[in-house]
């Protein structure tokens, strides 16, 4: 059957859905590209933010309601919201016919198979204790792409207490190196020449389960866990770029410094959420750091890689944020000249500690802090793009640009979006230097120097 799945929430849900679109493909399913052809329609769904669940909410409903021009066609929910909501989804969605939680994705096929075969919806959300042992089934990637997601630690235990991903994603697990080397090297066969790391707190890998075996000695010398893997990982014959995602400011040790630093296929690229400038919100926020230590973290990274890119998470209208607050967070991302900074709206998740004090930042204020925010970022993110303009990136290219099907782009080592004009013979996967011309807030746009195949 064909199978169209609609993607929400992070790159985790980006992940899966590719995982489980490869594995029905294993099955004998096809992906259908437009989701008007597909007779089974899967809803990934985020619950980070009420917005995000409304969101997919409305999708399902809009999708349940195909099925009255077309008989036989299949709805199911998958990702976080199902594992939120247990059976209760089936109350939110009237229509559907199956839906699967995040620890029982591996088990997608069998579900539709049970749906098919009649006698109601099918909801499955048991945490399975064997999903590390299941992580291989959920690999596979997009044909044709140079770049892939690769899961190393699954669920979160770091409490944040604003946050529903610890309830949604389970316990933090970490997958071990040997299955985590051997999916690379699978991809890297395939073309890949590109990966990126993936956990929730991704430094806390190999912390609260063994992920070495014996019998692996790190060139280098490294004995944290992150930073073997990211050696051993960068050491995949045809991967030329690694990344990790999202960092953690406790977890910015020394020796991860200097992985990131020493091993060359590693980008100096890293995704630090902060959440929050001031000490106060964030020892409410359970973030376990004070923006001391985060600037010291930052410090030690620029230190070591000199023009790295780094990215960041805020949360505004936190509970009892006052306004004073707000501006120790806005001079704080001045401070730290953030290269890009996603900002969201505090938005209480059920369950969570934050939700039991009051959610008193009214709605008009929090887009107001957001707004202030977005424009600082873009502000600053031009005048340090701005900078590159007459120097020279590389670039790994992706393909036509989404934007002007006229240009091509890909992305620069820091991370950063570059646009240019293709030449002949170009391929995605193949490394250009890319002369910067112009450069907006979020993008550089500019003209190749030159290409390497990497053959
Ligand atoms: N594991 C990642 C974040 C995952 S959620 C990390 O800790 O870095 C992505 C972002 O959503 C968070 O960094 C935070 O900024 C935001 N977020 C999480 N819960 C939220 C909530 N209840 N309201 C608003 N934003 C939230
Ligand atoms: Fe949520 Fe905090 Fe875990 Fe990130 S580290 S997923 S914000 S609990
Ligand atoms: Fe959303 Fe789940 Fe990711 S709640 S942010 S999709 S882990």
């Amino acid at each position: 059957m064909k199978i169209h799945v609609r993607t929400y929430g992070c790159q985790m849900n980006e992940r899966d859905t590719e995982s489980v679109v490869s594995m029905l493909e294993v099955k004998g399913h096809e992906t259908a590209r437009d989701e008007k052809e597909a007779d089974i329609v899967i809803v990934n769904t985020c619950s980070v933010r009420e917005k995000a669940e409304n969101k997919a909410l409305g999708k399902l409903g809009l999708m349940i309601a195909t099925k009255r021009d077309r008989p036989g066609r299949l709805v199911g929910a998958m990702g976080c919201m199902v594992q939120r909501l247990g059976e209760r989804i089936l109350d939110r969605v009237p229509g559907l016919d199956f839906a699967i939680g995040t620890e029982r994705h591996h088990r997608l096929g069998d579900v539709i198979d049970r749906v098919l075969a009649g006698g109601g919806p099918v909801v499955e959300v048991e945490e399975d204790r064997e999903l590390l042992e299941h992580a291989e089934e959920l690999t596979g990637h997009v044909a044709g792409r140079p770049s892939a997601f690769v899961n190393i630690l699954f669920g979160c235990n770091r409490g944040c207490a604003y946050c529903v991903v610890p309830s949604v994603r389970g316990r933090e697990r970490s997958r071990s190196a040997e299955s985590v080397l051997a999916e690379v090297a699978g991809l890297a066969e395939a073309g890949v020449r590109e990966v990126t790391l993936l956990g929730q707190s991704v430094m806390s890998y190999g912390r609260t389960n063994e992920a070495w075996g014996g019998g692996h000695a790190s060139p280098n010398g490294f004995t944290e866990p992150l930073a073997r893997l990211l050696e051993a990982v960068a050491g995949v014959e045809g991967i030329e770029r690694v990344r990790f995602t999202s960092g953690h400011a406790s977890g910015c040790t020394d020796e991860l410094v200097r992985a990131m630093a020493e091993v060359p296929e590693v980008c100096e690229h890293l995704h630090l959420p902060v959440q929050s400038g001031s000490d106060r919100i964030l020892k409410m926020m359970r973030r376990g750091y004070t923006a001391d230590d985060y600037r010291a973290a930052v410090a030690r990274l620029r230190q070591a890689m000199p023009g790295m890119g780094i990215t960041t998470d805020i949360i505004v209208g936190f509970p009892s944020e006052t306004e004073e607050e707000f501006g120790e967070t806005r001079r704080f991302m001045e401070e730290m000249a953030f290269d890009n900074a996603f900002i969201f709206k505090y938005s209480p998740r059920p369950g969570t500690p934050a939700s039991k004090w009051e959610d008193d930042v009214p709605a008009e204020e929090k887009m107001r802090r957001n707004h202030v925010l977005l424009e600082d970022q873009d502000r600053r993110g031009l005048a340090l793009n701005g900078a590159l303009v007459g120097s020279a990136v590389e670039v790994m290219v992706e393909g036509v640009s989404l934007r002007n099907s006229s240009r091509w782009s890909g992305r620069t080592r820091s991370n950063k979006i570059a646009v240019f004009r293709p030449e002949n013979g170009l391929a995605s996967g193949d490394m250009v230097d890319v002369v910067v011309e112009k450069a907006m807030a979020q993008t550089l746009y500019g003209a190749i120097r030159n290409v390497d195949k990497g053959e």
